[in-house]
């Protein structure tokens, strides 16, 4: 019996992951795409942008651990093979640490690292040589970043995460990408009130992403869509990091 080709990917209910959606759509064959995050008719509108695969909604909450054990008993029920999954859901907002919810950090810790480190440990055994998997970090996992400090670090977690699991998965042939963008115009920037950073652009997602597949599908280890990002990158092997905690704390972030 053949398996059903599949691609998973969680926050598909806006921004990048409707992106990633339908752009891996277009460039990989698949029978299936699982679409995952909480909000049903979002993720059935994205379902219906699919042309090839047929979109599969998971209506799930990837806060709690009953959220992500769903999809680990739907990947234990039928015959598959998962030749993407993209580790895309994730959320975060400025603002003073003393001040923060102890309830939204732990959410925000919970979705950012432990959806993305139980996902793909549930979905390597359903992965063959050829796979990809897809780490959407953020340009702000490159500095510490004040006011800003559990996101940024979440995102610090998840790029070295990614290095390491490259690394050991270079013998089976999947490759792993972390995608580090810096601001864009999803629901996740247009929720905040300001929507200027100090001195950089907003991209645009459909871009981000475009890069993020052709990077992925060329095994590279990290896509990086614009020069400032890049720049962030270089500097931040150069200077050390109290320096650099010191400088991005100047940087009037969005509210
Ligand atoms: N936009 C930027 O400026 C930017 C820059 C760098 C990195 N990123 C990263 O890019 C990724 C995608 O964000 P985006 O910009 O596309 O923002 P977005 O439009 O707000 O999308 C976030 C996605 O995550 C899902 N999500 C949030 N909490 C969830 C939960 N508890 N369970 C399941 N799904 C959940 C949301 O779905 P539901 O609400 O329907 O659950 C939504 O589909 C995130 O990891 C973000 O950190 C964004």
């Amino acid at each position: 019996m053949t398996k059903k080709k599949i691609a998973i990917i969680t926050g598909a209910s806006s921004g990048f992951g409707v992106e990633f959606a339908k752009q891996i759509d277009q460039k990989l064959d698949l029978d299936e795409i699982w679409l995952i995050a909480r909000r049903q008719e979002k993720l059935e509108s994205t379902a219906k942008l699919l042309q090839n695969a047929k979109g599969v909604v998971i209506k799930a909450d990837l806060s709690t651990s009953e959220g992500v054990n769903a999809i680990k008993n739907l990947l234990e029920k039928d015959q598959l093979e998962v030749k993407i999954l993209i580790n895309n859901a994730g959320f975060g907002r400025t603002e003073k640490f003393e001040d923060s919810d102890e309830e939204y950090n732990g959410s925000m810790i919970d979705v950012n690292i432990k959806a993305p480190v139980m996902l793909t440990r549930f979905t390597l055994p359903y992965m063959n040589s050829g796979s990809y998997i897809i780490n959407v970090a953020s340009s702000a996992a490159y500095a510490p970043l004040p006011y800003f400090s559990v996101y940024a670090a979440t995102k610090a977690f998840l790029l070295s995460f990614s290095y390491s699991l490259k690394e050991e998965l270079k013998s089976r042939e999947i490759s792993v990408t972390a995608v580090c963008p810096g601001p864009a115009s999803t629901e996740f920037f247009k929720s905040l009130k300001d929507k200027k950073v100090d001195g950089l652009r907003i991209e645009d997602p459909i871009k981000i992403v475009r890069k993020a597949v052709r990077d992925s599908l060329r095994r590279k280890s990290v896509s990086i869509y614009s020069y400032e990002m890049n720049f962030l990158r270089v500097v931040s092997k150069l200077l050390p990091r109290k320096m650099l905690a010191y400088f991005s704390g100047k940087v009037k972030l969005p509210q």
